[in-house]
């Protein structure tokens, strides 16, 4: 059913106002036969990651946040200690890269911030030419600096949005993109942003997602989340996790990990892997095959 059949419809069965978020336009979109009225009391429920896009922070609030913000991307040992598993995920996110792909000479990290993925990455492989991309300047100069200091390939800096600037087609044995995707918005931006990485993708080549994921189900997101606040609490008090929440609130929509699978695979990835999850976070990458080999 069309969109605007099934808002109708919404109308009709719950009246107005009825306001349709991000997280109720992910679940039309996996909708096919899903009943409606399920669907409304499923979307209901998760409520704290629920996205209006609309509402949602332009990419210039998101480039100043994060220009202020370096630091806290630069301690290669924690990680990001808002990410649960932070260490975990960047060194499953390295193993993979460097066990799944052959003779890697060209890497790609999109919204790099401080370099953290890339930096894990030479600890496998000896080096390598890499292209750092990242709508902030202060963080894309902190990652220059931390890399060329243990890499001996070129560090070229791209300054802007990923799904603006242009970069060579199959240029890449490695995309990385940590903590970055789950600023996309609707479903035709993530399809966009998904195609590209597959294009940038060199034959033989991987890419590797690490972020914010959100769940199919209302009870399971709500449950996810429930988790996720424990454990910022546990770190860094409850005024901590207020803040958190309220910036992921602001800035971020994330999908959920098979919604993620299966647009891999649909833009022409071989074969998908999921590396780790654990309550809002998710480690995965996906492969594309060379088949001249
Ligand atoms: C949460 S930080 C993660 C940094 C790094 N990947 C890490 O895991 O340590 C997200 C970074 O993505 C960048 N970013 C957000 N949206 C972007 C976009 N559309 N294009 C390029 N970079 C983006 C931000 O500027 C920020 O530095």
């Amino acid at each position: 059913m069309f969109k605007d059949q099934r808002k109708e419809k919404c109308k009709a069965a719950f009246g107005l106002p009825f306001v349709f978020s991000g997280f109720d336009l992910q679940l039309y979109s996996c909708g096919g036969g899903g009943d409606i009225v399920k669907e409304y009391l499923l979307n209901r429920r998760g409520k704290a990651m629920a996205t209006q896009f609309e509402r949602k922070a332009s990419v210039e609030a998101i480039k100043s946040h994060f220009e202020n913000d370096v630091e806290r991307f630069s301690n290669l040992e924690t990680g990001q200690k808002s990410i649960i598993d932070s260490p975990l995920a960047m060194d499953l996110v390295a193993r993979s890269a460097s066990g799944s792909t052959a003779n890697i000479r060209r890497v790609l990290d999109i919204g790099c911030g401080a370099g953290n993925y890339t930096l894990k990455l030479l600890h496998y492989v000896a080096s390598f030419h890499c292209d750092l991309l990242d709508l902030s300047r202060p963080m894309l100069e902190k990652a220059h600096e931390r890399i060329s200091a243990v890499n001996t390939g070129s560090v070229r800096l791209f300054q802007g949005d990923f799904r603006l600037i242009e970069l060579e087609e199959a240029g890449y044995d490695v995309i990385l993109a940590a903590a970055v995707l789950h600023h996309l918005r609707d479903d035709d931006d993530w399809a966009a942003a998904f195609r590209k990485i597959f294009r940038l993708t060199a034959p033989g080549g991987s890419v590797w997602i690490s972020d914010l994921v959100s769940h199919e189900t209302g009870p399971v997101q709500n449950l996810m989340e429930e988790r996720y606040g424990v454990y910022l609490s546990t770190v860094g008090g409850e005024e901590y996790r207020a803040r958190v929440f309220e910036d992921i609130d602001r800035e971020d929509s994330p999908r959920p990990v098979p919604y993620q699978l299966d647009l891999l695979r649909k833009v022409g990835f071989d074969h998908v892997e999921l590396l780790h999850k654990n309550s809002c976070f998710a480690v995965f990458g996906a492969i594309k095959i060379d088949y001249n080999k």
